[in-house]
């Protein structure tokens, strides 16, 4: 890897659910092939309704479930984050849409994905859909595409040390 750790930020709406999932998740298979030196890791929201609240009491229940640890505190993503990162993951096409919307510049726009891109078992242009308003396994399943998409994503990362396709 780069000597420099690589910047990746997920991003949904409220980032109290689906990118506080991505987060945890990608930290553990981080941890877990060794490479936490390698990763500057973070979420953020495109909207900022829940900004300063710990995760969805539903997404922290569920990742615990699973041994995963939800603690960050939601934030709007902003302009300036773009410069922060090296990969600039949405968790929806709404969240890819506002977020190309806020880019300054091709540059930034270059770094942005949607998370599910990286899901081997359904490579495309999918959504990790938003599970605010159903059930427990709308959050359930947030977690299953969560743990298919950030293991691709982390194996395209090794790979291509950035985004290159
Ligand atoms: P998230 O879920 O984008 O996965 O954090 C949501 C959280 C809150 C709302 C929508 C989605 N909301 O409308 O308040």
């Amino acid at each position: 890897m780069s000597p420099r750790p690589l910047g990746v930020c997920f991003v949904c709406h409220g980032n109290i659910c689906r990118s506080p999932t991505a987060l945890a998740v990608m930290q553990v298979l981080v941890q877990r092939a060794g490479l936490q030196h390698a990763f500057s890791l973070d979420s953020a929201g495109v909207s900022d309704e829940h900004a300063g609240e710990l995760p969805d009491r539903r997404s922290r229940s569920a990742g615990a479930a699973r041994g995963y640890r939800l603690e960050s505190r939601a934030r709007r993503f902003e302009r300036d984050d773009f410069a922060r990162f090296d990969a600039v993951i949405a968790l929806d096409h709404d969240n890819a849409r506002r977020l190309r919307a806020l880019a300054p510049d091709e540059a930034a726009r270059a770094k942005l994905r949607l998370l599910r891109e990286f899901d081997p078992e359904q490579p495309g242009a999918h959504d990790v859909p938003d599970p605010w308003y159903g059930g427990a396994e709308g959050f359930e399943l947030v977690l299953d595409l969560c743990e298919r998409a950030c293991a691709g994503l982390l194996a395209h990362l090794q790979q291509h040390r950035g985004l290159a396709r």
